[in-house]
């Protein structure tokens, strides 16, 4: 069984303040060392949180696909790794949206994301007419294959995989814990079509409002290697239980 990996993604919310959350958190992953723990926050907070403790590893939300140029605005993967990132999340549904990021800007982003050594969070899943339609799975299947980096080496494959359905972020709800099963389930095998063996190795998240309550539960499924934490990721009090839930399972 692969060491659980729970990662909290701050999406647009954080200030240095908030900086005393980071060190409350890292307090309770060092207190929960048989689970990973990773705070993705906004590319502002990268540094000063990265230099809180080694417990709790930080990630970006989001890079370039280039290592440099004129692309104003944008951070590559170099810089969030210079300020300390060993994460970055890449085709979150909300960049899919809202920067209408496809899937082949993604497969890059994570290409370049896994060349500086740090590992990327590749995001997955249905909306809710696919998922009504019954062909969440297909969908799913097709977006991450079409997203998943080429890479020469099999060995030591910095990615990860979460699954979230997009109906499910921020809404209170989740699949049946049947669905979460059927669809991890056929990301790993396509996992390993295409990596091999290595494939096995890879971290499967569930994302979409896991929380306190559920977290035992979705983190019980098989393949569901760890979690991928919104809105119950911004203090330690509500971040706690999910690391927790974790750590027995
Ligand atoms: P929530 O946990 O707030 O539903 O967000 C999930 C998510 O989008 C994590 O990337």
């Amino acid at each position: 069984m692969l060491k659980k990996l729970i990662v909290g993604n701050w999406k647009m919310n954080g200030v240095r303040s908030d900086i005393a959350h980071i060190k409350d958190i890292s307090e309770q992953a060092a207190a929960h060392s048989n689970v990973d723990v990773a705070i993705c926050v906004p590319a502002t907070l990268i540094e000063s949180a990265s230099n809180i403790s080694d417990s709790l590893a930080i990630g970006a939300q989001d890079c370039h696909a280039h290592t440099n140029g004129a692309h104003t605005g944008c951070v590559s993967a170099a810089m969030v790794a210079e300020c300390g990132a060993q994460y970055v999340i890449v085709g979150h549904s909300e960049r899919r949206s809202d920067q209408g990021e496809n899937n082949t800007d993604v497969k890059a982003k994570a290409q370049a994301v896994m060349a500086q050594q740090m590992v990327a969070i590749l995001c997955i899943g249905e909306t809710e007419n696919q998922r009504n339609s019954d062909n969440a799975v297909s969908v799913v299947i097709e977006q991450l294959n079409l997203s998943l980096p080429e890479v020469d080496n099999y060995d030591n494959l910095t990615l990860c995989v979460a699954y979230e359905p997009i109906w499910a972020i921020g809404t209170g709800r989740i699949p049946t814990l049947d669905e979460v099963a059927e669809m991890h389930m056929a990301i790993r095998q396509a996992l390993v079509i295409k990596y091999g063996e290595s494939g096995n190795n890879i971290h499967i998240l569930y994302g979409g409002s896991m929380n306190g309550d559920n977290a035992a539960d979705l983190l019980s499924i098989e393949h569901v290697d760890g979690g991928l934490v919104g809105g119950a990721s911004l203090t330690a009090a509500k971040f706690t239980p999910v690391i927790a839930a974790a750590s027995l399972t």
